[in-house]
């Protein structure tokens, strides 16, 4: 059971597809176990100013600090989180995460030397999977620093969901890869001084090229840590503590995706706890469609605007009845599967869409 799950694992892993909502249900999750737990921590990599806006912060101070901030009393009043509970909220910053791990791997001048390089400066963004890891790495440390009971990680828009979990691996290939192998420092044999790399430095050109080793030889040290880091990561997946949360909606795609997730999962050992059908229509409570009934007395007057509300009536009719009718099927096919239905949410302030989703996620 997923209540059971907020109560007692130590990680959450929000997988999903493109636009599912991954980021909205990692939140609302986090709001779910902070009515359960003392000290909950939600990680994003989205630097959503929504979600920003939604927990009562600037976008900016979020990410600029690097470092989680606590809800403030009144947002958590408003959520029903009791005031002796704490939620953080991170959104990641590479730079800021990369940079601590220069900081303590590198004596303070090798830091040096690769900071002045122009491919340090630009690193987070060219080494692929760069960003994915350093979410990694800091989801890692908040978990051995002991700060948090329990962690939601937002995972970061990505071609197949599943690409998440393969970052690792990835990481541990680039860093294997051709590119290193020239560039990086290596034990004289037969082969390396018989090979020069001179074609290299005239392609590059001297200064790129020479830039370039310097990147790469202050940055072989920091390799050895990432790829320890990668195989810790691998098996961490495969915890008892820690679980996925695989998030879609009722769409054809995000249902060939989620199965492709599954299948994924599956296959590499990680436990799934729970699939999220999000932004699902369902039909109006009475209460709405009491308020309609009082408007149409209104409405009586205006033949032209009446016709187009029930149009539009008629038209959400059918999207909730289409949307019933795929819910049946995904449940059929996903039999013995805990799958919990999170509604659309018409309201404009991001805020309501958190409220909504996590008294959902908690009535379930
Ligand atoms: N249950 C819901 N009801 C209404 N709106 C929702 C709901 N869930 C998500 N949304 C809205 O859908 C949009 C996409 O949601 P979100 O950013 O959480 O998706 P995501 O999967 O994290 O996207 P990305 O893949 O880009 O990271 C946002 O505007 C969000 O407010
Ligand atoms: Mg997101």
């Amino acid at each position: 059971m997923l209540k059971e799950a907020l109560a007692s694992k130590k990680c959450l892993i929000v997988c999903g597809g493109g636009g599912v909502g991954k980021t909205t249900i990692a939140a609302s999750l986090g709001i779910a176990a902070t009515r359960l737990r003392k000290r909950v921590l939600v990680v994003t990599i989205d630097p959503s100013k929504r979600l920003a806006e939604a927990f009562g912060f600037k976008e900016e101070s979020l990410i600029n600090g690097g470092e989680p901030l606590l809800l403030s009393a009144e947002v958590k009043a408003k959520l029903g989180i009791a005031p002796e509970n704490e939620l953080s909220v991170g959104i990641l910053n590479a730079k800021y995460v990369l940079n601590q791990i220069v900081e303590q791997t590198l004596t303070p001048i090798q830091q040096q030397k690769l900071k002045n390089t122009v491919l340090y400066a630009n690193m987070s963004n060219m080494i692929y999977g760069l960003q994915e890891y350093t979410a990694y790495e800091w989801v890692t440390r908040m978990i051995q620093a002991g700060k948090y009971d329990f962690i939601v990680l937002d995972t970061p828009p990505a071609a197949h969901a599943k690409d998440f979990f393969n970052v690792p691996d990835k990481v541990k290939n680039l860093m294997e890869s051709r590119v290193f192998q020239i560039f990086m420092p290596k034990k004289k044999n037969w082969f390396t001084s018989v090979m020069n790399f001179s074609w290299v430095e005239k392609l590059l050109g001297e200064r790129i090229f020479s830039e370039s080793r310097i990147f790469f030889e202050t940055f072989a040290t920091l390799r050895d840590r990432i790829l320890e880091r990668c195989e810790w990561l691998s098996r961490f997946f495969t915890q008892q503590e820690v679980a996925v949360v695989a998030v879609s909606t009722v769409e054809p795609f995000a249902q060939f995706e989620l199965q492709g997730l599954i299948a994924f999962l599956k296959q590499k050992r990680i436990p799934l706890q729970s699939v999220i059908l999000n932004q699902v229509e369902v039909r109006q409570s009475a209460a709405q469609d009491a308020t309609l009934t009082e408007y149409q007395e209104y409405l009586s007057e205006n033949p032209v605007l009446a016709n187009k509300i029930k149009l539009l009536h008629e038209r959400r009719e059918g999207l909730v009845e289409r949307a019933e009718l795929r819910v049946e099927n995904i449940k059929k096919n996903l039999a013995g599967q805990e799958m919990i239905v999170v509604s659309m949410t018409y309201d404009e302030d991001g805020f309501e869409i958190l409220r909504s989703s996590s008294e959902q996620i908690q009535a379930f």
